[in-house]
């Protein structure tokens, strides 16, 4: 089904590159306006050249404790109450799990869980008091298995479903839904890089369809989550894994 986002507002982190910029780009161009959210320099141009009107990036570390209720209230103040917020910034940090340095362990845990959770509080308080919301996290297939040099990725992405499940039980009520995607290697600058090469080739056999996903495959998965027509599908956790984890 094709969905119209014409008058929403939808909050996208990491969205200078790979997964986040990709569904950046499917909500624009059915209406919506996007405000990018990336550490990436070029944020707010790449935002700028997206389809339709008023698009604009935030250049911010979301680690930074007080980012997220800065970054909600200058998009309350410039646009008005989001309608979605899609948590897509995150890294891989790749390392066996009796090498795993301390530093790197926090710094997947502060990105990829932390950060996440103070955007979907900042965000969710807004969209509770209106009535409406859609939040969607950007888990992985590392959240159901086990996957060797993922000790911390796969940790960080299995406590996203956690706190999905929850946001989701304690804000249905309010009209605002909560899900996780989790999708197999994505090509993207993070998915090329966690799996060059060998390792790679070899993760593409485990896959039942033969293949990586695309980021537009996730997009449209997020769009229908972050549509109307999803307003019963909450506490999810989608699995867009060419039947990787049903092995
Ligand atoms: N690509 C994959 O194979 C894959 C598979 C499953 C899940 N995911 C998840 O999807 C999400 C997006 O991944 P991607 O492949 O698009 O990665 P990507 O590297 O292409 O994009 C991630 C973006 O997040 C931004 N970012 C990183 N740290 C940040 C910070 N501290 N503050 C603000 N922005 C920050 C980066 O600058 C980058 O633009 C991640 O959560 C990732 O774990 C990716």
């Amino acid at each position: 089904m094709e969905q119209d986002f014409a008058d929403r507002v939808a909050i996208v982190t990491g969205a200078a590159s790979g997964i986040g910029y990709t569904t950046a780009h499917h909500l624009a161009e059915r209406g919506a306006l996007v405000v990018g959210v990336d550490v990436g320099e070029h944020v707010d141009a790449v935002m700028q050249q997206l389809p339709g009107e008023g698009s604009f990036g935030i250049r911010r570390d979301l680690t930074a404790p007080e980012a997220a209720s800065e970054i909600v209230s200058e998009v309350l103040q410039r646009c008005g109450t989001p309608h979605i917020l899609i948590n897509s910034a995150g890294v891989a940090l790749l390392d066996p799990a009796i090498d795993v340095p301390a530093s790197r362990w926090q710094a997947t845990l502060d990105i990829n869980l932390s950060a996440s959770f103070y955007m979907a509080q900042a965000v969710g308080r807004e969209m509770v008091a209106a009535g409406y919301g859609r939040i969607i996290n950007l888990a992985s297939q590392a959240s159901v298995i086990g996957l060797a040099d993922h000790a911390a990725y796969c940790a960080s992405k299995a406590a996203i479903v956690g706190l999905t499940r929850v946001l989701s039980l304690e804000w249905a009520r309010h009209g605002v839904t909560v899900n996780a995607v989790s999708p197999t290697v994505v090509e993207t600058p993070l998915g090329k890089a966690a799996w060059a090469g060998e390792k790679g080739e070899k993760a593409k056999a485990e896959i039942p369809v033969g293949r990586f996903a695309q980021p537009e495959e996730v997009a449209a998965a997020i769009a229908y989550l972050a549509s109307d027509a999803a307003a019963m599908v909450t506490g999810s956790n989608m699995l867009i894994d060419g039947g990787r984890t049903s092995v």
